[in-house]
């Protein structure tokens, strides 16, 4: 095998997450459902799509600023290894392992997601470019496994593509927090934030003419149905994607089209939707960079730099624990 791995979040433990999260989510007035289970192999595949759309402008401009800016993010850094939280396709990753390859330090990279089987073959497409990396894959859940990330040597954790503004502001705080507490004072921190710019070209982003992130949406009804055994109709679910200007966040919603009684067998329950109701499945908090280093700050990170902040499109941080 091409690389080693540790498996936080076996299928089982999967179904008994997404159990208790349908439980709490699907039962009160306001229907959610948390954006980690959007990913499955398919809605894994989905998400790449979408980096690829015309309106999807995210991954583009980070992309740019990693070419623009890895050979002083690795020389920063200075980092023997690259942890990637939620890596998905690794993709954008191969600019920062060479820079850090160029920089004549980097010996591992250790992606961690909870898309398993999507990991394993992104991680054996990457061993056959990266031959002498040591790659070492962690499959597990950012809210809970962070204390399982192999913690030896100087590390630069990057957490790229503003997965961070799928979490509501009270996540994002524990979840910064809780990684601090893993890091050493040598460790750094790449983080990847979106910036709030004009609602029209962020609402397109997640409302494509083509359709893909309508699919993506409706993937979590396929996972759900799969999981959990049960019987959502993904056609009566409408794909909505609005601007939230209060909290500074994308909210994708799917909304019944019409009526409709939803058994989920697999957790003992049934859900009643009116027509017109919301399932609330992601938020996507935009930034700014004031906002960024406020975050960092509290969770107790210094910021060394940021880059993208001029340009307003999208933010790269690098930051390191206190003390
Ligand atoms: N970093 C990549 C992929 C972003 S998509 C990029 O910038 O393009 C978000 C990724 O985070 C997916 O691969 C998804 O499986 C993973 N993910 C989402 N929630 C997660 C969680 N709670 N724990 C671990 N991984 C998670
Ligand atoms: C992974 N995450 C940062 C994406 C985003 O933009 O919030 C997920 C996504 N949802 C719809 N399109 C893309």
């Amino acid at each position: 095998m091409a690389y080693t791995i540790d498996v936080h979040l076996s299928p089982e433990e999967v179904r008994n997450q997404m159990r208790a999260d349908a439980l709490q989510g699907l039962q009160g007035d306001t229907k959610s459902i948390p954006p980690v289970w959007f990913y499955d192999e398919r809605g894994s595949r989905l998400f790449e799509e979408i980096t690829q759309l015309p309106e999807y402008y995210p991954t583009r401009a980070e992309r740019a600023l990693l070419e623009a800016h890895a050979a002083a993010i690795a020389g920063l850094s200075k980092a023997d290894t690259l942890v990637e939280l939620g890596a998905g396709a690794c993709d954008k990753t191969r600019v920062l392992l060479t820079a850090l390859e160029q920089a004549g330090v980097l010996t591992r990279y250790v992606p961690f997601d909870v898309s398993d089987e999507f990991l394993r073959s992104a991680a054996t497409t990457l061993s056959q470019e990266y031959e002498a990396l040591d790659i070492h894959l962690v499959i597990g859940d950012f809210h809970q496994h962070l204390a399982q990330i192999p913690s030896d040597g100087r590390r630069m954790v990057a957490f790229l593509g503003g997965t961070i503004g799928n979490l509501d502001p009270a996540q994002r705080a524990r979840f910064l927090f809780d990684l601090n507490c893993t890091m050493s004072s040598e460790d750094s921190l790449l983080l990847g934030t979106d910036l709030v710019k004009d609602p029209g070209r962020l609402v397109a982003a997640y409302d494509d003419a083509a359709g893909v992130t309508a699919d993506f949406n409706r993937n979590v009804l396929h996972v759900l149905n799969e999981q959990l055994g049960a019987d959502f109709d993904p056609d009566n679910f409408r794909h909505v994607a609005l601007w939230n200007e209060e909290h500074q966040w994308i909210e994708m919603r799917l909304r019944a089209e019409g009526a409709a009684e939803v058994s989920l067998a697999g957790a003992g329950i049934t859900v009643r939707f009116d027509e017109g109701e919301d399932l609330l499945t992601e938020i996507s908090a935009k930034f700014t960079p004031e906002r960024v280093e406020r975050e960092l700050s509290d969770a107790g990170f210094v910021v060394e730099e940021m880059w993208g902040a001029e340009d307003g499109e999208f933010l790269l941080s690098l930051a390191h624990p206190y003390c």
